[in-house]
């Protein structure tokens, strides 16, 4: 058991858990958490390194002796790969292509399971992702799960002027074997599809409500 309080936030891609978490945390003065960032870290390092993705034991070794670090600066969590700072790189169009079929690899979620585990030692957390409330962090006490329509989250990637392709990772992340996108036991479900900015804002409220009520 944890001792720091932990927030999950789960949900498929564009579904405005990263803008709602990042609220949240500030609010709280938590740290918040993208677990996304760190499979798109491992991912943006196996292409640099060529790790043929489709052998477990290669995958495993090159873990084990890979230089993978995070630092908090300005209180926005960096991550290093072999001393580099990857953030810049994280929405890189080979980055979109190649994080779903990695993170679906059980050697690389256990790996990073006990990294987000740990980080709950350290800090009371505003995690968001596709597992958090059900696999990483089942016992927290405030989960939530964000959702809208496909359209409107395709519409959301293209405005931010990133290619990528959520309907085919949403598909991959629910359909795997090892840790699915679900709906964490326990988790309010939030509809963001109609909600401008300000409404948005109105759930992170909500949210917060909640928070307090539970406490
Ligand atoms: O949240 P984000 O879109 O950055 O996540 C990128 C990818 O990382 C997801 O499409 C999914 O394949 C993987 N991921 C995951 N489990 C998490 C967070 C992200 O499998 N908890």
């Amino acid at each position: 058991m944890f001792i720091h309080q932990v927030i999950t936030i789960d949900g498929p891609a564009a579904s405005g858990k990263s803008v709602a978490g990042q609220v949240l945390a500030e609010k709280l003065g938590y740290l918040f958490v993208s677990s996304g960032h760190f499979y798109r870290a491992l991912a943006w390092a196996a292409d640099r390194y060529k790790i043929d993705l489709s052998k477990s034991e290669v995958i495993a070794r090159w873990l084990e002796q890979l230089s993978f670090q995070h630092k908090i600066i300005d209180s926005e969590l960096h991550l290093f790969i072999d001393g580099q700072d990857v953030t810049s790189h994280l929405n890189d169009e080979v980055v979109n292509k190649l994080v779903s079929p990695l993170a679906a690899i059980p050697v690389v979620r256990n790996f990073l399971f006990t990294r987000f585990r740990s980080l709950a030692d350290q800090y009371d957390l505003v995690m968001e992702g596709r597992d958090i409330g059900s696999v990483v962090f089942p016992e927290a006490k405030y989960k939530f799960y964000l959702d809208a329509s496909p359209e409107v989250r395709a519409r959301r990637r293209a405005n931010q002027g990133i290619i990528d392709s959520v309907t085919q990772r949403d598909q991959q992340d629910s359909t795997r074997t090892t840790a699915p996108l679900v709906i964490p036991e326990g988790a309010t479900v939030i509809d963001t599809s109609n909600l401008t900015i300000f409404q948005t804002h109105q759930a992170i409220e909500q949210m917060m409500e909640k928070i307090k009520i539970l406490s």
